[in-house]
């Protein structure tokens, strides 16, 4: 009796989606970015949260030293960003930096950015236990997610939807806290019930090669390999 001959399966795990969080100490500069955002009255008007991505923080950089720092902080993280999905070489940066300031029972519902990398840095959220991100959350926490959490969804066309792809991550932020991941994940915020506000800002980088016009051009970064 002649043995059929074994048949050889391989498997490959196509298109990840690289998400890298940093736990910044940083509580100096959570104050200052708190204070400066609590100071500013466009931040208590009933239209902010529409129109918070109109103002830039980094064109107020010059005189906030807190937005100058966070500025480059994310400039730093999105450097070994780059370098851990394998981005090297020089680049022009359009870098948007803008605040989110959430009142209680606030919520922002799913969306994804226009850029290539979307980052949020966390000043002030709800207290939690829980683990910065659980990535392949429990099916319950999708339809109940945890106060305050940051719901990343599975960007597959469908996923979520049809039974055996119903994958998302579920991000539980803490002050510091800096989450980058590609543009194009579509993401929510389920509300939170302090009584002060949540604090965030969002950080959107668009990367072109060095030859772009001029009147585009924010800052300038270099990956070099590791
Ligand atoms: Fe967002």
């Amino acid at each position: 009796m002649t043995q059929s001959k074994r048949e050889v399966s391989q498997r490959y795990d196509l298109f990840a989606t690289p998400v890298v969080t940093w736990e910044h100490e940083q509580p100096d500069l959570n104050a200052a970015l708190k204070q400066a955002l609590v100071d500013d009255p466009f931040y208590r008007s009933p239209e902010q949260a529409q129109k918070s991505d109109s103002i830039n923080l980094c064109d107020l950089a010059d005189k906030v030293p807190a937005f100058k720092q966070l500025e480059m902080l994310a400039l730093a993280d999105l450097t070994e960003y780059c370098r851990q999905i394998g981005w090297i070489g020089e680049f022009d940066v359009e870098m948007q930096m803008f605040a989110n300031v959430s009142a209680a029972r606030h919520y922002v519902p799913s969306h994804n950015h226009v850029a290539h990398i979307a980052s949020v840095y966390y000043v002030a959220t709800t207290p939690t236990e829980k683990p910065v991100l659980e990535a392949q959350s429990a099916m319950k926490n999708y339809w109940q997610p945890a106060e305050g959490a940051l719901i990343l969804h599975d960007p597959r066309f469908n996923a979520s939807l049809m039974g055996g792809w119903q994958f998302h991550a579920h991000v539980h932020p803490r002050p510091g806290l800096m989450i980058m991941f590609p543009a194009f994940v579509w993401h929510e915020v389920v509300p939170h019930f302090q009584p002060d506000p949540r604090l965030s800002i969002a950080v959107n980088f668009t990367l072109t090669y060095r030859d772009v016009d001029q009147a585009q051009k924010r800052t300038t970064l270099t990956v070099d390999p590791a």
